[in-house]
């Protein structure tokens, strides 16, 4: 009975690695790990608010109006890029942890678990609050959102170091960012030079780096890490502009400085991001190139349907681009925008869903990841792409 012994032997073999391989819907990772700031928080500033007594990354309605009907503390009107590539793995949303933290719901938190937080930032809060003419900072950096992480672990896995948790980690895809645009953002509108600011590059991703590094240790195999975005087109730095007419980008209208900021911290990241693939050949970490993801955006608005506002936030307080540092989005006197699908801004600060929703087709079942994601999770590429209601 040699045939049916093999084959007995062979099914057994493939159970073996379907049971090692079918982790999400699409069988390439069981959760999301996420860390970073206001462009990932699914809700844990909302959370955190009660705690630091902070209302200025709370994003309460009409953050969210879009979003069926409700404010998770979403700093969009709709979902972010987490939660597209959450709906491309075939995973649920991705909880903010503060949200099950003490809820005894910790299964929950198995299919992947959010310790992004807005506002947050790279550096320690000291770092920054030095550097940002007196402003209070989240104490929530990246050192920070990583002890929280390892505070969880227990509930989810055991055990910090028992093959469970290695195994948990390392089924997980890693998404380290976007974090450090706020290392910048405070000192840049606080009146710090873009010289001077420009000088805290290596130390902001060097601090990107030892996250990724920690996590590697801890059984890490498969990382996202975003860039910044192209802050120069942003309705927040468009307010502030500058007096020369050479400072405008003369095709997109953006900030040539600030834009080019961003693209030195994005290759100063990917410099150090080589380095650490070339040490760890057995992970794969994944530059998302935020930034050129976005400026399809701004170099032709019309033909991705963002004819309403280009550089004029959906939801603001009034002035050219419709945003005021002192009056924001959600105050009594807002100005909200009847389509928001049309502007690229939500806030001035943030984006809009359907741009969040543009950049993520782009990352993950396009071009700007470096390696291509399609490549380590091809199940996306034959995906009908993006849904449009199915949350
Ligand atoms: C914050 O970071 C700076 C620079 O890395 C360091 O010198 C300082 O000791 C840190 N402060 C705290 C409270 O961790
Ligand atoms: C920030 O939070 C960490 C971890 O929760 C804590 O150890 C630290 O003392 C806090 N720092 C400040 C300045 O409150
Ligand atoms: C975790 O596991 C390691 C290795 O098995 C062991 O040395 C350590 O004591 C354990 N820690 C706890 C808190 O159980
Ligand atoms: C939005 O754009 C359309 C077409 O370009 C235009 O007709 C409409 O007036 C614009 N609405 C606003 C609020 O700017």
């Amino acid at each position: 009975m040699a045939p049916s012994t093999s084959s007995r032997l062979f099914a057994g073999l493939l159970v073996v690695l379907w049971s090692g391989r079918l982790y999400s819907a699409n069988g390439c990772f069981s959760s999301i790990i996420s860390f970073g700031d206001s462009i990932a928080d699914t809700g844990n500033a909302k959370y955190l608010a009660s705690i630091y007594d902070d209302v200025r990354f709370l994003c309460v309605p009409p953050y969210g109006q879009n979003f069926i009907g409700q404010s998770t503390g979403r700093c969009s009107n709709g979902r972010l890029i987490i939660d597209f590539l959450a709906e491309i793995l075939g995973l649920p949303l991705i909880p903010p942890y503060f949200s099950i933290k003490g809820s005894g719901s910790v299964a929950a938190l198995r299919q992947g678990v959010n310790y992004a937080v807005a506002g947050s930032t790279a550096m320690n809060s000291s770092f920054v609050e030095a550097r940002c003419n007196g402003c209070v900072v989240l104490n929530g950096s990246l050192e920070v959102q990583l002890a929280w992480f390892k505070q969880s672990l227990p509930f989810i896995c055991g055990n910090a170091t028992s093959s469970d948790c290695r195994n948990f980690i390392g089924r997980s895809l890693i998404l380290m960012g976007e974090i450090g645009g706020n290392d910048y953002n405070l000192p840049l509108t606080t009146g710090r030079p873009i010289d001077e600011v420009q000088s805290y590059v290596p130390l902001v991703v060097d601090t990107i780096v030892s996250a990724i590094n920690e996590l590697i240790d801890m059984g890490a195999q498969t990382l996202v890490v975003p860039g910044n975005f192209p802050i120069g087109c942003f309705p927040s730095y468009l307010t502030i502009g500058v007096s020369d007419k050479e400072g405008y980008d003369p095709i997109t209208g953006c900030l040539t400085k600030l834009n080019e900021f961003s693209e030195y911290h994005n290759k100063m990241l990917r410099i150090k991001l080589n380095k650490i693939q070339e040490l760890n050949p057995n992970v794969v970490v994944i530059y998302a190139d935020y930034y050129n993801a976005a400026m399809q955006i701004y170099h032709s608005p019309d033909k991705y349907g963002f004819t309403n506002g280009t550089f004029k936030a959906c939801c603001g307080c009034g002035g050219p681009f419709n945003y005021k540092a002192t009056e924001r989005c959600g105050d009594v006197s807002m100005i909200l925008c009847d389509e928001p699908d049309k502007y690229v801004s939500w806030d001035g600060v943030h984006l809009t869903e359907a741009a969040y929703k543009l950049i993520s087709k782009s990352l993950f079942q396009g071009q700007y990841t470096m390696p291509e994601f399609r490549s380590i999770c091809p199940r996306t590429s034959t995906s009908e792409g993006i849904g449009k209601s199915s949350i």
